[in-house]
Formats: structure tokens, sequence, C-alpha cells
């Protein structure tokens, strides 16, 4: 197959392109502020049985339906319950994926048969303006999984989604180069299907920012089947062996907080300032540890309970390896 256009002038004629290019059926990788997501219009079928083919993904694992506004939920969902509205009205755009009771604009090739969609509105310039561009021409929602292959990192520049997926994808298909993503880990899940809200992955939008806005207690009731791919153990692994400890030693990759020293012959990966930061540089980290050909990292895991616990979270599941 030959190579997917590479768009890095996001300017309004290039979305113009894009959005029919998406609806034409044609995929679209583009950069949202958590990872890069690989789009295909959410009402073509056929157009989403390639996202699957592509990432090697599994039929039954849901797909995030991307939205351009909190407007748009009503398309997508019913029985929205007032937490679920008060969550998109402080967190959207942004970094939080709602599950809601579907529509019947919501098929089963989005929502892997079960009765809920996952809905979110990116908090990017560039996914925002493909979104709108799209709505204008009467798309309803773009459908997008992070741009990886089944179970290996997300992607959060447009050269890891070419290096990820770039020999799947067509000549009309397109990558948009939007820079490297803010927040740099994917979004926090929220079930809203029941009476509180409950946290299916950890991310940017915390427990406590959740129970401020809703003023309800998180659930932590616990959900018997596995509906979310990015609850598999070993989700999100790089090839190199993930270590969670505080030392290194030579030949070792290595990271750690700006204020921890490099002992002598260990790879520094990533020296993050603060939390966000660590975010923000993990993946790439982790890929540049697979580039060079190492063979174990050493990650000294962030302590608190913000979004170092998401980051705790996709270092526990990089740990347990591919
Ligand atoms: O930050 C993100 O959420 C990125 C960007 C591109 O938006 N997207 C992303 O999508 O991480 P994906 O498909 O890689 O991970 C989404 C997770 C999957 O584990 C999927 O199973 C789950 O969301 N999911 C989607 N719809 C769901 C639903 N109706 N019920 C439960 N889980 C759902
Ligand atoms: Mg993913």
């Amino acid at each position: 197959m030959s190579a997917p256009q590479f768009l890095s002038n996001c300017t309004a004629d290039a979305m113009a392109f894009a959005a029919a290019a998406l609806k034409n059926g044609q995929l679209i990788a583009f950069p949202t502020e958590t990872v890069y997501g690989l789009g295909a219009d959410a009402t073509n079928k056929e157009a989403v049985a390639r996202i699957y083919s592509v990432k090697s993904r599994p039929a039954d694992h849901p797909l995030i339906v991307h939205i351009a506004s909190m407007n748009e939920l009503e398309k997508w969902a019913s029985d929205i319950p007032t937490f679920a509205v008060s969550l998109a009205r402080d967190f959207w755009p942004g970094p939080m994926t709602l599950i809601l009771a579907r529509s019947r604009l919501a098929k089963d090739f989005i929502t892997g048969g079960q009765d809920t969609v996952g809905l979110r509105v990116p908090n990017h310039s560039v996914a925002l303006a493909l979104l709108n561009e799209f709505s204008k021409i009467g798309g309803a929602g773009i459908a997008a999984p992070s741009a990886n292959r089944f179970g290996h990192l997300s992607p959060t520049t447009a050269q890891a989604v070419q290096e990820e997926i770039g020999e799947f994808l067509n000549e009309k298909d397109l990558i948009l180069d939007g820079g490297p993503c803010a927040v740099g880990v994917e979004s926090t899940i929220i079930d809203c299907t029941s009476d509180a809200p409950r946290i299916l992955r950890p991310g940017a939008i915390t427990a406590e920012m959740i129970e401020e806005s809703t003023g309800l207690k998180i659930s932590d009731h616990k959900i018997e089947e596995i509906r979310v791919s990015g609850s598999l153990e070993n989700h999100y692994a790089p090839i190199v062996k993930v270590i969670l400890c505080d030392i290194a030693i030579a030949g070792q990759g290595f990271i750690a907080f700006a204020n921890t020293e490099t002992p002598e012959g260990v790879i520094r990966l990533a020296s993050p300032e603060n939390s966000e930061e660590y975010a923000r540089l993990l993946y790439s980290a982790l890929r540049r540890a697979d580039e060079l050909g190492l063979r174990e990292v050493v990650a000294v895991q962030p302590v608190g309970i913000g979004i170092e616990v998401a980051i705790r979270d996709r270092l526990s599941r990089a740990a347990n390896g591919r």
C-alpha cells in the first residue's frame, strides 16, 4: 500500500479537504490534546471497519465518538443524567470521555454491540477545526481510537502515528500533524450509566475534579466483564521491559523527575519537572527506548492523587509487557 498524505499545514482549506475525505470514507489520523486518534465517519460502517483492521483491534472493543461540542450529545446519547451534563459543561472540550446510554445513531459497529456509547469533545484546535468542518458538511461525529496498533503505546506525535500505522493506510488517507500532544495520556473515561460517576480509565480529569463538578461521590462498584480494552492488564506496552523502581543500573533506560540524578552509564529518557510534564513525555520516552533497542527501562513512579494516578496506571500496564 502507498503512503498516506501527511498534512502539517492545518489551514482552513486543509481542514475542509480532510473533512471531505472523512465523508468519503477515508481514515484521518488527527491530533488531540491527549494522544493522536485514528478517525473515521462514525456513521460509516465500512470506514469504521477499516479502523479495526488497521489497528488489528478485536471487533467487540467499542470506539469513542468525537463530537464538536456538547450540543451534539443528544444526537448520540439518550437518558443523559444531570451529573453527566455538569461534567460536559465543566470539562469539555477536554481530556474526558463520557459513557452514556446510546441513541439510535450509535450502531453496534461503534459500541461493540453494547447499549452504551463513549463521547468526547477533544481540546485541540486541529481536532475541533476538523470536527466543525465535518459537521458543516453533515457529519455527525468522528469515531477515533488511539492511532496505534492494538495493545501498543498511543502515539503522541504525528511521526509516531506514521511509524505505528503508516504502512496500513492508503494514499487517500491523511495524517494531520498538530505537534506533540499537550496531555500525553488518554482521556479519563467516566461511566455515567448508573447513579454516580465511575472511573473506567484514569486520566487528566481526576476523581477530585469529578466529585467537585458533580457533587457526587465516585462509585467504586467493580464491573465484571472487560468492556474497556484499555483495562487489559498488558495494554499500553512498549517492546522494552519496564521496571518500576527507583534505582537504575548501567545500560538501562531511566525515567525520573529532574531532581533525580542519572547514575553512571544509565540512558536518561526523560527528566520531567512535574507530573504534568511526566504524563506528556512518558510515551515518547518509552518509544525512544524501543528505537534505541534498550532491553530495560527503569521508571520512578510519581506519587500523588492527581494525574499521577493515570501515570501509575499506564506504567503498571507497560510493566506487564506485551
Ligand atoms: O484520549 C483518548 O480517549 C483517545 C483520543 C484519540 O480521544 N482515544 C482513545 O481511544 O484512547 P481508544 O479506543 O484507544 O480507547 C478508548 C477506550 C477503549 O478501551 C474502549 O474499550 C473504551 O474506551 N470505550 C469506548 N466506548 C465504550 C463504551 N461504550 N463502554 C465502555 N468502554 C468504552
Ligand atoms: Mg487505545
